[in-house]
């Protein structure tokens, strides 16, 4: 028996040397305890669950935040000192750069307080609790429940705890759902309104090797930036910045470890993840694959060579233009990366393998067949009908919205409607012309008409080709009746007759606006008819359609978590507090391919290219490199560490995340994903998935060294507690992990890299 154990120990080793239990999971906090604690004490965590979540005493969830509802942020000093990534911060570093004094080309670091900088509209959520209300949200619902019932029930409800949660204004508050509907979870948060940008590097360091890096690994790129979070004289939140803020007090910031990174280190990640589908049915998938996918490649890529042609002429427009250029680049290049990996990977067919299994477990049991026989072939037909409409509503999105002017006229609806309203109400029309005047500002802040001309005549242009005939707006046919088909004369005369095209235009019509000037404006007629297209021939099948697949989704997540009781699913990411727990350890990307878990400056070095404007090294850079200047910032081998990955698992929205070691300190600020999991957020592969971190030594070089801004790094609290908690090497760690429970074996990693196996003794000793 024992020896069989052994022997299929070493079977198992053999065959799964790299199989570590899977890091698969953005946990809710609130379960830490219940869920994951015990396993992430054998990864290394020395922190009580308490200590990571408890809404009594300050705990680290107290040190994280939600910034700007897109990315997340860390406290790192007891004045509110907050760090995220440069791509995060990018748009507001971005509105405070003109060609005169370009912080994003040059950097920036506030000498004093008063030198940081407001943004308006930029805000911090903190949690201040969750709380599961399943319970309550589904109370007397049952299967029978008609689903147009169920689903007015459930909005009501969920609308009712959060406005009670809000207390008057006090907090943000919302609940959102989980596993498909299966579960309901309140959430509420303090937001701050005052979020100053204090510092960020160059971007030549903060967005290091430009998009042909994106998205992969080995990375050297300084991703980071800095805000402030600045409240009352009481440390209450205000909604806007005010001269009389000041510096936040948190009740919890992150100590910094300058001990630095290895191999099998236990590391954690809190953050807001965006968006998962590991739900997502086998039709989905394959949807999002052949339909969806290449549809948003073919329209991002036409609009952002036709950009950058125009931002590589201008420097000013170059500005204008960057961040949304980054934003729409760093999507595109993920679309590509999904689609290649769901090739690769074999996603679809590894989901209709699982669908089946769950057909065939439903199929063995009538009163499952009762609770579940109708979800998968109702989702089938649901993503058939979706597949009809899909193409259309891609190219509303992606093409004609992809468009500026039109996405700026469509902000104009809530005024259309009040035009259009009998009787006339003043006071409402004054109020919606009121409410444009920001969004208006801001819009033509970055705006260059002439581009926007190019991309809307590419795009229509597309828009006509590509999409059924018979589901077109009728603006196609004023286009073939009026302008003999050509979209060039058409963006002609749009350009050339809308108000919309500057902003002293678009103020004055705001100033005494009309329904017959607006109905008349050519830009606005176009938008009209993109949406009212859709309105009428394509949302009320699409609405049909994604109720029963709500249903339907509903079913299947239920009977895939029966079927598979003894896996712990976590939820799919929805914008909500998680965490994610993995230690540091390399990959083998593909055949023949292994990658180092670290990076140095030296690869920036190796990577330097004056010729290339994503891999230019600004010159002090260079000449600090090149002196090897890395202060107290160097690792044990005197190299400066500039990137790492772990196993954690992150998406989209966990941009600027901390990385936080066994002992609760900081080690890294996470930023990105690697190339060969690009399918992650559909399916999470334990052998391949990666979350790329900055470390902590490189940010704190590039503020101190690099910045001269050693005052934010004195602000911080830097220990020096000796190395990271953790498991060790990941061969060893694995395969001990997979088999320690079990079979109480030691697993060890020889210097020629292959795995043997030892008995521990003492279990010899046993006769284990
Ligand atoms: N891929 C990163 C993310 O989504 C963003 C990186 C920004 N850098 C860039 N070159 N666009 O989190």
């Amino acid at each position: 028996m024992r020896k069989n154990n052994w022997a299929m120990a070493l079977a198992l080793a053999v065959l799964l040397p790299l199989t570590a239990r899977a890091d698969e999971g953005m946990w809710l906090p609130l379960f830490v305890k219940r869920l994951n604690h015990a396993d992430m004490q054998k990864k290394g965590l020395k922190l009580t669950a308490e200590e990571i979540y408890d809404i009594n005493n300050a705990s680290l969830k107290d040190a994280v935040v939600q910034l700007g509802g897109f990315c997340t942020g860390e406290f790192v000093s007891s004045q509110g000192l907050l760090l995220t990534n440069h791509h995060c911060g990018y748009d507001a570093i971005q509105s405070h750069s003109t060609p005169q004094n370009n912080i994003l080309q040059n950097g920036f670091f506030a000498a004093t307080k008063a030198e940081e900088k407001k943004n308006p509209g930029l805000f911090v959520d903190i949690l201040v609790r969750m709380e599961d209300v399943t319970g309550k949200v589904l109370e007397g619902i049952t299967p029978a429940t008609p689903e147009q019932e169920r689903m007015a029930t459930v909005q009501k409800r969920q609308k009712e705890l959060a406005d009670a949660a809000k207390e008057n204004g006090q907090y943000v508050a919302y609940v959102r759902d989980m596993f498909g509907g299966n579960e309901y979870y309140l959430f509420v948060y303090q937001r701050f309104g005052d979020v100053r940008l204090v510092g960020a590097p160059p971007e030549a360091v903060g967005k290091f090797g430009g998009d042909t890096d994106n998205w992969m690994w080995p990375r050297h790129t300084g991703d980071f930036s800095m805000f402030r979070v600045y409240a009352d004289k009481n440390n209450k939140p205000t909604a806007t910045p005010q001269d009389g803020n000041v510096p936040y007090v948190p009740k919890k910031h992150l100590p910094v470890s300058l001990q630095g990174v290895s191999e099998g280190d236990f590391a954690m990640v809190f953050g807001f993840p965006g968006r998962t589908q590991r739900f997502l049915p086998a039709a989905g998938l394959q949807l999002t694959l052949d339909q969806t996918n290449p549809a948003r490649i073919k329209l991002r890529d036409t609009r952002l060579k036709l950009w950058k042609e125009d931002m590589d002429r201008d420097p000013a427009l170059r500005l204008k233009y960057a961040s949304k250029y980054a934003s729409i680049a760093n999507y595109w290049k993920y679309f590509i990366g999904q689609n290649e990996g769901m090739k690769r990977l074999k996603t679809v067919e590894a989901k209709q393998a699982e669908e089946k299994a769950l057909a065939d477990w439903i199929a063995q049991d009538p009163a499952r067949q009762q609770q579940y026989g109708e979800a998968l072939s109702t989702i089938n037909q649901a993503y058939a009908g979706i597949r009809q409409y899909n193409l259309s509503v891609q190219y509303i999105n992606e093409g004609a919205f992809g468009t500026e002017i039109i996405t700026l006229a469509s902000r104009l609806m809530p005024l259309y409607m009040a035009l259009k309203a009998t009787p006339a109400d003043k006071a409402a029309i004054q109020k919606a012309a009121a409410d444009l005047k920001e969004p208006v500002a801001e819009h033509f802040k970055d705006y260059s008409a002439p581009t926007d001309k190019k991309v809307f005549a590419a795009l229509m242009s597309l828009y006509q080709q590509d999409v059924p005939k018979d589901q077109l707006p009728d603006v196609f046919q004023t286009v073939q009746k009026q302008y003999g088909g050509s979209m060039q004369k058409y963006a002609d005369y749009v350009f050339s007759t809308s108000f919309l095209t500057s902003q002293a235009k678009t103020d004055a019509f705001l100033a005494a606006p009309t329904l017959a000037k607006l109905e008349a404006d050519p830009a606005f007629k176009t938008m009209n008819s993109v949406y009212t297209s859709f309105t009428q021939n394509i949302l009320p099948t699409m609405q049909g359609l994604q109720a029963g697949l709500g249903r339907a989704n509903r079913l299947y997540v239920a009977a895939l978590r029966e079927k598979n009781a003894q896996k712990v699913y976590s939820p799919d990411a929805n914008s909500t507090i998680r965490l994610s727990y993995g230690t540091v350890r390399p990959y083998r990307g593909r055949d023949a391919v292994s990658y180092d878990y670290k990076t140095t400056a030296q690869g920036i070095l190796e990577k330097e290219d004056p010729s290339n404007p994503e891999f230019v090294v600004p010159q002090k850079e260079l000449a600090l490199l090149k002196q090897k200047d890395y202060g107290r910032f160097a690792d044990k081998n005197g190299n400066l560490p500039v990137a790492f990955i772990t196993d954690n698992d992150i998406t989209g929205g966990n941009s600027g995340s901390p990385v936080i070691n066994g002992r609760g300190e900081l080690i890294g600020v996470a930023f990105d994903g690697n190339w060969e999991a690009m399918t992650g957020d559909l399916a999470y592969d334990p052998e391949l998935k990666r979350c790329i971190n900055a470390d902590i030594r490189y940010v704190l070089w590039c503020v101190e060294k690099l910045g001269g801004a050693k005052h934010l790094v004195d602000e911080m609290t830097i220990v020096n507690n000796g190395p990271n908690p953790g498991v060790g090497p990941q061969t060893s760690a694995s395969a001990a992990a997979e088999l320690g429970d079990v079979e109480k074996m030691k697993v060890k990693t020889d210097k020629g890299g292959k795995t043997k196996i030892k008995r521990k003794k003492e279990d010899a000793a046993a006769g284990m």
